[in-house]
């Protein structure tokens, strides 16, 4: 009977059995009796253990001139190791060789410059680190839908294709569509909005594209972002959800990531002291006068910079608030702060340690005067928005949400110098291949 096939993160159970597994060959040290070959299968990295006399002399010759990355499929009978990783590995009885690639394979063991790997990044994503962030990536977004599914929101997709501007006239990408025109969606927002409406708790989920010529570690011209929106939540119920969403989101990376992290050599100090108090809130007052203490030039009505973030969040062990910008920075749908009327009610959300803004979200504007009076001024074509002002018009309603970067937030949280790494196909102004 043949051994069954197992994948390398399931062979602890089944140490002292006869089993094969299917994967490829990405490490191999020989002596002259022995052949060490480093596995792979997707699920997990497993040393085979080939002993000259244990198998046929053809199969011991075949292994010996196996190039990294070959194909192949090795029975043998798992054992356990307390000096592997794994705890277990694999002595071999049976090899046999899909595919024997004819020469070295690009991605050797030196160290490559980061445009190298780019250009590579279909076997960039084969490596152990890579494979670490793409499992990073995939628990956030399961601990994201989680926690909005527990929370009885419903997911209601928005449309990529659309005639709305989402945010502003800068940055987009403009398509023929027809005898349209049309734009990639630069958020889901004001459809999240409309679907609020008709069910109160909601969020959209999905690429979001962006045509930004700036070239920095924090932008992408394609990333995704997660768009919660809720009906009857005022800006502070807003910050208090995502506030919880960040708290659950970095909590189930540390209970279920551990390896992982530790792969990345991810300090874990700063992501357990996120948990240890509530996140800190600063006006955006404030944070200009801070900002000028630390020796910043920023000056009320200008948005914080990049550098502006990276100083500000210096200061701060967990994320920070910084709430109420000024209306000229902030898009056309935030509301207006009747407290401070040269403000809107909104806030981004900095992760610390240098990273900056991971949030953007406000409450809306929901008086249909307000809200028309500054789309014209913004210049907006108010015949796309008909649908978007009605929502104002038939049981207008106190409403907000926000976007969380699925990149960003990734990034911070493994502590990763630039997010062009954490998406499996990065866009930048640069990059559009592979
Ligand atoms: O602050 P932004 O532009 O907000 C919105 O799009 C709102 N409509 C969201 C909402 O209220 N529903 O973007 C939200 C987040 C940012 O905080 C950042 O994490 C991410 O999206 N983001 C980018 N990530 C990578 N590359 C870019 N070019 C990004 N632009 C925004
Ligand atoms: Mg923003």
């Amino acid at each position: 009977m043949a051994a069954p096939w197992i994948t390398i993160k399931d062979m602890p159970q089944h140490v002292e059995e006869e089993v094969t597994i299917k994967g490829w060959m990405y490490n191999k040290r020989s002596s002259g009796k022995i052949h060490f070959l480093q596995i792979r299968d997707g699920s997990g990295f497993v040393q085979a253990v080939m002993v000259k006399k244990e198998v046929s002399p053809e199969e011991f010759e075949a292994a010996k001139k196996l190039w990294m990355e070959a194909s192949v499929e090795i029975t043998g009978t798992v054992r356990s190791d307390d000096r592997a990783p794994s705890g277990v590995e694999l002595t071999v009885s049976n090899i046999k060789v899909n595919h024997n690639p004819t020469d070295e394979y690009p991605i050797g063991k030196k160290d490559h410059g980061v445009d190298f790997l780019l250009d590579n990044r279909h076997l960039w994503l084969r490596s152990q680190r890579q494979r670490a962030i793409m499992t990073i990536r995939e628990r956030i977004v399961w601990s994201w839908r989680q926690f909005l599914h527990d929370r009885d929101f419903l997911l209601v997709d928005s449309p990529i294709i659309t005639g709305a501007i989402g945010e502003g006239a800068s940055g987009l990408f403009e398509l023929d569509y027809f005898d349209q025109k049309a734009y990639l969606a630069q958020t889901g927002q004001l459809y999240a909005e409309a679907a609020a409406a008709a069910y109160g708790k909601v969020y959209c989920f999905g690429p979001t594209f962006r045509a930004e010529k700036s070239k920095t570690r924090r932008h992408l011209t394609e990333f995704w972002m997660l768009e919660p929106e809720v009906a009857y939540y005022d800006h502070k119920d807003n910050m208090d959800l995502q506030e919880a969403l960040v708290s659950y989101t970095v909590e189930q990376v540390l209970e279920h990531c551990k390896e992982e992290l530790a792969l990345l050599e991810r300090e874990l100090s700063p992501l357990k002291s996120v948990l240890e108090g509530p996140f800190y809130r600063i006006s955006y007052r404030d944070a200009v006068k801070k900002l000028n203490e630390l020796g910043s030039s920023i000056e009320f009505g200008d948005d914080l910079g990049a550098e502006d973030e990276t100083i500000l969040t210096q200061q701060y062990d967990r994320p920070v608030f910084v709430e109420c910008y000024p209306k000229g920075a902030k898009a056309f749908y935030m509301k207006e702060n009747p407290d401070d009327k040269e403000t809107v009610l909104c806030a981004d959300l900095l992760a610390p340690e240098g990273y900056g803004e991971i949030i953007g979200g406000s409450q809306r504007e929901d008086d249909l005067d307000k809200l028309t009076a500054r789309m014209e001024s913004d210049g907006l074509d108010m015949d796309s928005y008909g649908w978007y002002l009605d929502l104002r018009r038939y049981g207008t309603f106190v409403h907000s949400g926000f976007g969380i970067g699925l990149e960003r937030t990734i990034a911070w949280i493994c502590g990763l110098h630039h997010i062009r790494e954490v998406i499996p196909w990065p866009r930048t102004i640069y990059r559009l291949n592979p």
